[in-house]
């Protein structure tokens, strides 16, 4: 480590630990999601399963709940489980980064960690560089940066290029990289490398005005490109499409294509979009293959330019937080998403069953930190009053579920729909300060932050006609 560095991460230790004291005793910490130890997180970093660890990063600033610094925090598991906070993998100390070490991913390079990240610079007018970098570590905790591998923009592109994902594939390694080209469009670009040192920029492989998009915003962030089953996808997050009934309802996506690539001719036929989150707070999903070959997604649970500064626990010394981990797969026409299989070890004691007679409706009293599994197959339409603060009601004849809460900013009810043609089954993980909604087995997901008073612990349950069963469980932290 440069001496740079090292004073770097002291301060942010120093600072971390004065918030530390608030941030400890706010009610709204999480039991079982990432949190940052003080300050912002927001994208998932360098995400991946090394020699035997599940390896977490994150953007974080340690010194308070804004965006003005970019570290790499880092968090390790042995199983999804219990997680520890390591040291700081990096801080911006160099010139080629010295406005952020920026989102990016990591990979096994010859038996080191490697992890290729945006290096982000803007100079006294606001005007942007970005240099795609490396740092290394033997050890999975200390990281030794080499600075960039690529530090020129293609032609045509603007300096809104970020946060490349790095694999390997036949021998090369690929990255696909966010872009932005001079018309201001979103694009995906793809590079290759023989020896991780030189790279060469094959050209755009999906993108706006592509498989029949048309305008589809002007920037996309954070591209994932991987195999799941027989299909290809391509996650990204764009930004700027226009809201549409039930679609795109946040200021900004995060969602998915499936088709087939041909990485030799950079090409990519797919389908349309399909948003991977459909509640509040869902960004810059990141995922990996981990040593038992599932494909495992974390993202970030919350959204940029989205008014997070009303998020009650700012005046705390902290915001934002991640999803938990879920595995993916797909059919070829969607992705289902399911929390990890070793999240049941979260699970405490016997658990409540019940049948509930929707006309009778119940109220059942649940810990902050829960695991509700309802079998709505035989039910009409009903509402569930989470803890006094949001609410999740279905509709049948419109196939409609609907996630409302008030707003942050003013309290006003704000809600989130999104279609079920059939409810059969509702999957819901609650936390002190939020909620995932895993629907039909997790064909669809909607995801909230929500801050309910500290003496609310019912969920109600009430409905016109036909039952639903209720299984819960209190979970660890
Ligand atoms: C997405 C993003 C990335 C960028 C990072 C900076 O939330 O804007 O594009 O690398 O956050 O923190």
């Amino acid at each position: 480590m440069t001496e740079r560095e090292k004073e770097l991460h002291a301060e942010a230790w120093k600072e971390a630990e004065k918030l530390k004291n608030t941030v400890e005793k706010d009610p709204y910490r999480q039991q079982y999601h990432l949190m940052p130890p003080s300050g912002l997180l927001n994208d998932p970093n360098g995400w991946i399963q090394w020699q035997g660890t599940y390896h977490l990063f994150f953007q974080w600033n340690p010194y308070r709940p804004d965006h003005q610094h970019k570290f790499w925090g880092h968090y390790t598991s042995a199983d999804l489980v219990g997680w520890q906070l390591e040291p700081i993998a990096l801080a911006p100390s160099e010139w080629y980064e010295k406005n952020g070490c920026y989102s990016g991913s990591s990979i096994d390079l010859n038996g080191k960690l490697a992890l290729l990240y945006t290096g982000n610079v803007k100079d006294e007018n606001n005007n942007r560089e970005s240099y795609q970098c490396l740092a290394v570590s033997e050890n999975g905790i200390d990281f030794e940066k080499k600075g960039p591998v690529v530090d020129e923009l293609p032609e045509g592109y603007t300096a809104h290029f970020r946060d490349p994902k790095v694999w390997k594939e036949n021998g090369s390694y690929y990255f696909v990289i966010g872009a932005q080209t001079e018309n201001l469009e979103g694009e995906v670009l793809l590079y290759r490398s023989e020896d991780f040192h030189t790279w060469e920029c094959l050209g755009p492989i999906a993108g706006a005005q592509r498989n029949g998009l048309g305008r589809f915003g002007y920037m996309w962030e954070c591209p994932d490109y991987f195999r799941l089953g027989s299909t290809d996808v391509l996650i990204v997050s764009p930004q700027g499409l226009d809201r549409e009934e039930m679609k795109y309802e946040n200021t900004y996506q995060a969602g998915y294509f499936l088709g087939n690539a041909d990485l030799q001719k950079v090409d990519f036929q797919h389908g349309e979009f399909h948003e991977l989150d459909e509640g509040f707070e869902f960004y810059a999903p990141q995922t990996t293959e981990d040593e038992h070959g599932r494909r495992i997604l974390i993202g970030w649970m919350g959204v940029p330019d989205s008014d997070e500064e009303y998020q009650p626990t700012v005046k705390e010394g902290w915001v934002h937080c991640m999803t938990i981990p879920r595995e993916l797969h797909s059919d070829g026409t969607i992705i289902t998403q399911s929390p990890v299989k070793e999240l049941e070890e979260l699970r405490e004691g016997t658990p409540l069953e019940m049948r509930i007679a929707l006309s009778f409706g119940a109220e059942a009293v649940v810990t902050p930190a829960s695991e509700i599994i309802l079998d709505t197959k035989e039910a009409g339409d009903f509402q569930l009053k989470l803890r006094d603060e949001a609410e999740l009601s279905y509709n049948g004849a419109d196939q409609i579920l609907t996630l409302s809460r008030p707003r942050f900013r003013d309290g006003e009810k704000e809600t989130r729909k999104c279609r079920v043609d059939r409810l059969e089954e509702l999957r819901l993980y609650l936390d002190s300060s939020s909620l995932e909604v895993f629907i039909n087995q997790g064909e669809k997901v909607m995801t909230a932050r929500y801050f309910p008073e500290q003496h609310a612990n019912t969920v109600k349950v009430s409905g016109a006609d036909g039952s639903l069963t209720w299984k819960s469980w209190e979970l660890k932290s």
